[in-house]
């Protein structure tokens, strides 16, 4: 019998998109309670778990400001707090997302020089220590990275990034942009030399979109005093100085109700263990090439008007030609293997050729 177009579609939905991700139930029960005041000492306690939660989960000592923003308002605060107009930055090119940075930066009014790398190699550290060491007057003032291209999946290593600064005796800050890293792969802020973590709420930490956290070094912090591009709902400065939410405006509550639930699992887990596990499962992005002349448009339609399970696309340039699954956040060995049997389900359903076997070995490699 021919499969039957799923027009009611029962059970749970495979959400496999690299973020949003999976929100457990946990923390969507931590969640479901009446709103406080924010300024009532039971949620300054939360409020204050959270930032010693989230310091655990960065690896820091340093300072922490939550903007109630995606991601991108984080990279907004980052660039106007940091610097003033026409000064010059190097992005390290991993994808569609470091470019995305750069144009952020070229906007706000910084010159901005690439490091430029191919998208399924990634970049050569060599070249950026080349730069780096080229830059006798310390004219570069941060090196902005991308620790995991959620576009490709490229991880970057930021150790060496940071060695590559080192060892040119170069002060540029390093900005590493953690979104689809943080809570799924291994991160260290302080022991790698990071001045500023940025990250998301909606990926490794399983939380809804709309909450953007950053961290920032005491080197960061100074260089901020002296930034002059203007800013206002994302001053740190003026964030620090509201006492005791260090925050503008209203603060989002519930966000807090669910971070912390969510920092309780992770090391409930233990990071280390979430790391593991993530690396069994496969870190934490995987970006999958179509075949000439088929479009993953197509594909990823069936795959989620038929089958249920939500594939990502393609971005900029990649748009169409690639897919993306995400494994990471709130994920097991079974909504591993749905969402690959869908996967190649929805592929064989729209005529894609490829290679069977896949979910054979995935099963071999889990059970390993
Ligand atoms: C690596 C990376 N950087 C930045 C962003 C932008 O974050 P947001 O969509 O939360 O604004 C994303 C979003 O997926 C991302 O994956």
């Amino acid at each position: 019998m021919p499969a039957q177009a799923n027009t009611t579609p029962r059970g749970r939905q495979f959400f496999n998109n690299p973020g949003p991700t999976n929100i457990p139930d946990r923390v969507l029960r931590a969640m479901d309670r009446p709103v406080m005041d924010f300024l009532a000492p039971e949620f300054l306690e939360i409020h204050r778990a959270c930032y010693a939660g989230i310091k655990r989960v960065f690896k820091t000592d340093q300072e922490i400001f939550f903007h109630a923003s995606t991601g991108h308002g984080a990279w907004e605060a980052a660039v106007a707090n940091l610097f003033s107009p026409g000064e010059l930055v190097l992005v390290i090119e991993t994808g569609y997302f470091s470019m995305g940075f750069k144009e952020l930066a070229e906007t706000l009014g910084l010159r901005v020089e690439v490091v430029q790398a191919d998208w399924r190699t990634g970049v050569d550290i060599a070249k950026v220590a080349e730069r780096l060491a080229a830059d006798k007057g310390h004219e570069i003032k941060a090196v902005l990275a991308v620790h995991n291209e959620t576009a490709t999946g490229m991880v970057l290593p930021l150790a060496e990034v940071r060695r590559a600064l080192d060892q040119a005796k170069h002060p540029a800050l390093l900005l590493s942009d953690t979104i689809s890293s943080l809570g799924s792969m291994e991160y260290k802020m302080d022991a790698w030399g990071i001045d500023v973590t940025i990250a998301g709420s909606q990926k490794g930490l399983m939380l809804p979109t709309g909450m953007a956290i950053t961290g920032v070094s005491s080197k960061a912090l100074e260089a901020s005093r002296k930034a002059k591009l203007p800013k206002y709902y994302f001053n740190w400065e003026l964030m620090a100085q509201r006492k005791p939410q260090r925050f503008i405006g209203t603060v989002p509550v519930h966000f807090f109700f669910g971070l912390q639930e969510s920092i309780k699992m992770l090391e409930e887990e233990t990071l280390e263990g979430v790391f593991a596990r993530h690396a069994r499962l496969s870190n934490s992005v995987t970006t999958v090439m179509m075949p000439e002349g088929h479009t993953s448009d197509a594909m990823r339609k069936i795959a989620l008007e038929r089958f249920n399970l939500s594939l990502g696309g393609g971005l900029g340039p990649l748009m169409g030609k690639v897919f993306r699954i995400g494994h990471l956040g709130d994920l097991n060995e079974p909504m591993l293997l749905g969402c690959l049997a869908t996967t190649e389900l929805a592929m064989k359903t729209a005529g894609v050729p490829f290679a069977a076997g896949g979910v054979d070995a995935a099963i071999q490699s889990l059970a390993a």
